[in-house]
């Protein structure tokens, strides 16, 4: 078993700091990587309807802990209430959705993905819309929304909940109307977008953040050229200078300095990888340290660069409350 920081939730709960993202991996991919993700000893696992793949998840899940390989409560499982069924009449269906693909019978966190919704599934499950012509749902209330996940808390379905791409004022809100407060909060959070503010307004109120995109999301090119048939450039978080020259001296990669940079913050990290030799890496964190002058240096690179900026959803800067 890897060994692995844990961060405890506001509920006592423990999550692995390193969680293994599962964006953009089609169902052949991602069972092949899974298996080595589990192998490798990761045991948080970040899932989303939206992913397209939970159903081969499931597979994977099933055939380890069926094979006793793993038991189900080494497991973390995360997955989340997808943008079109952000309504309280939905939850209940996209939840046990969710959890018969995954072939279990709770999850470990369940976040509402997005502070936005649509008013109704795209193409069936397609949360994004081929030619960006995307209408939202400007009624979306997220303290209903809230009140029914408290309520599967209590049912036993899930163990935690939380919110994704909420930003300060959207998680005051829930803050300010919960009876369960929210234990984690994922969003953008990387070397060129530290999210400082963020950061430190979630340490303030017990909520764990988790960092998704830690390694810029190269893939998100490929992703993005498919959806809005458009070419976006992204930063090469990999290649920064600072971060190279920090890796060349502890003998790591820069992969591993700009997770290790999160970790050390006291952020849960979820970077995704299909390839056995990097996902390994990308949890081998905890048996090198930054000083606090690594940390320095990485800290003055932030540049409010945004990588995963969601414009892909047309209209999107229309909504009252953006940007998120
Ligand atoms: P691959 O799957 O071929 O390893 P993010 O988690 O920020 O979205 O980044 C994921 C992207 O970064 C994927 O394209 C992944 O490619 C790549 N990646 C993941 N881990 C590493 C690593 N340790 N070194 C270099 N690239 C990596």
């Amino acid at each position: 078993m890897a060994n692995v920081e844990l961060l405890t939730f506001n509920n006592g709960i423990k999550m692995a700091a390193i969680g293994y993202g599962t964006w953009r991996a089609p169902d052949e991919e991602i069972k092949r990587a899974l298996n080595l993700a589990l192998e490798a000893g990761y045991r948080h696992i970040d899932c989303a309807p939206v992913y397209l793949n939970e159903k081969a998840i499931g597979k994977i899940l099933k055939e380890w802990i069926d094979g006793g390989k793993v038991k189900r409560e080494d497991l973390f499982i995360t997955t989340k209430l997808p943008a079109f069924g952000n309504r309280p009449e939905s939850v209940e269906k996209n939840l046990k959705k969710s959890l018969a693909d995954l072939n279990l019978s709770y999850v470990d966190l369940y976040l509402m993905h997005t502070p936005f919704g649509f008013p109704k599934p795209i193409d069936g499950q397609m949360a994004f819309h081929p030619n960006g012509d995307v209408v939202l749902d400007l009624t979306t209330d997220h303290v209903a929304i809230w009140k029914k996940l408290e309520e599967f808390v209590g049912a036993g379905l899930i163990k935690s909940i939380g919110i994704s791409n909420f930003n300060q004022r959207q998680v005051h809100r829930i803050l300010d109307n919960a009876t369960i407060k929210p234990a984690s909060l994922q969003i953008e959070l990387h070397v060129y977008f530290q999210q400082t503010e963020l950061v430190e307004f979630c340490k303030a109120n017990n909520i764990i953040v988790t960092a998704y995109s830690p390694l810029g999301s190269k893939g998100i090119v490929e992703f993005l050229l498919k959806i809005t048939s458009k070419q976006r450039n992204v930063p090469d978080l990999l290649g920064i200078p600072e971060v190279k020259a920090i890796a060349t001296r502890l003998g790591k990669t820069p992969a591993q300095i700009l997770l290790k940079w999160i970790v050390k913050r006291g952020v849960a990290a979820i970077p995704k990888s299909t390839n056995a030799g990097r996902l390994r890496e990308n949890l081998a964190l905890f048996d090198f340290d930054l000083t606090t002058e690594d940390m320095k240096m990485i800290k003055v690179l932030d540049k409010g660069i945004r990588i995963c900026t969601l414009d892909f959803f047309q209209g999107i800067d229309k909504h009252p409350e953006f940007p998120f």
